[in-house]
């Protein structure tokens, strides 16, 4: 069993995703475009969460196309309305035989980095891949959030000292905040080849939708930032801080890393 940090159970989860949707997707479907993605192909979204990219993906390929999602924990997901060939399938891509092969193009965004397996889960996905097929990976370099603005010093050392927590958190899970920054030489490491890569980030005001991701991260995993020492007073002071407009922080950027399976190249 995977031991993702953040079950999708929890109350928090509608955040989480709500904010990845509202803050990510216009990155998400520029670099997913730029594979040429069109009527009739066939995909597969791994770690679809709330799944509006598989639902993007379906819009694009069209009713000739066909688009698998899996999630872990595909329930959230489960409850918007699918096309007819658009299909979600519980699975855990650590643990199960891949949903198909020959795929036109595989997406994964925000997965890999919780996986400690993600080296081989990267080259099981370039594998799933036609000859001539995109992989699109997409993860957080959770390393570079500087503040851009704080009340006093004091906040910005709070989130400093807050948010390193919660990083640590992540890795004792498995997890690689860094990810991100290695995705590029793990898609050359794996064969692949035409591999580009754009970053997106942004600044997210105390109050915004984007700094809600802090929130719900924060307060989904409270109980273990109690265990690494953060007092419940500065959980709260930290969870006040993300709700005041004089603190501004860099988002957390979103490295969108393409790279292609060498071999015949199908136009279609
Ligand atoms: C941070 S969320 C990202 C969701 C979505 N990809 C997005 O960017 O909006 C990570 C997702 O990966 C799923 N996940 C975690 N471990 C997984 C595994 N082993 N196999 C498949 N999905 C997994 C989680 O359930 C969750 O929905």
């Amino acid at each position: 069993m995977s031991p993702y940090a953040f079950d999708n159970a929890a109350t928090q989860t509608a955040g989480r995703f709500s904010v990845l949707e509202s803050r990510y997707d216009i990155a998400s479907r520029n670099a997913l475009e730029r594979t040429g993605i069109g009527p009739g192909w066939r995909c597969l979204e791994i770690g679809g969460g709330g799944g509006s990219l598989g639902d993007w993906l379906g819009e694009r390929v069209g009713p000739e196309g066909a688009v698998t999602v899996t999630d872990i924990e595909p329930a959230r997901a489960a409850s918007r309305p699918w096309a007819a060939h658009v299909r979600l399938l519980r699975h855990d891509i650590t643990r199960d035989p891949l949903p198909g092969d020959g795929f036109d193009l595989v997406h994964a965004r925000l997965v890999l980095l919780h996986l400690p397996e993600r080296l081989r889960v990267l080259e099981l996905l370039a594998g799933a891949l036609r000859p001539g097929g995109w992989l699109v990976v997409e993860e957080f370099d959770c390393g570079w959030t500087p503040v851009l603005a704080a009340p006093d010093d004091s906040a910005a050392l709070l989130f400093e000292r807050v948010h390193g927590a919660l990083m640590t958190l992540l890795e004792k899970a498995g997890a690689e905040p860094l990810w991100g920054r290695h995705v590029v030489r793990a898609m050359l490491r794996a064969g692949l080849t035409e591999v580009t890569a754009t970053t997106y980030a942004e600044a997210w005001p105390g109050g915004g939708d984007g700094i809600a991701l802090h929130h719900a991260n924060t307060e989904q995993v409270a109980h273990g930032l109690t265990e690494l020492g953060v007092t419940a007073d500065e959980v709260d002071a930290f969870l006040a801080l993300l709700a005041d407009p004089r603190f501004v922080v860099n988002s957390y950027p979103l490295i969108s890393a393409l790279g292609r399976r060498p071999g015949e190249e199908t136009a279609r």
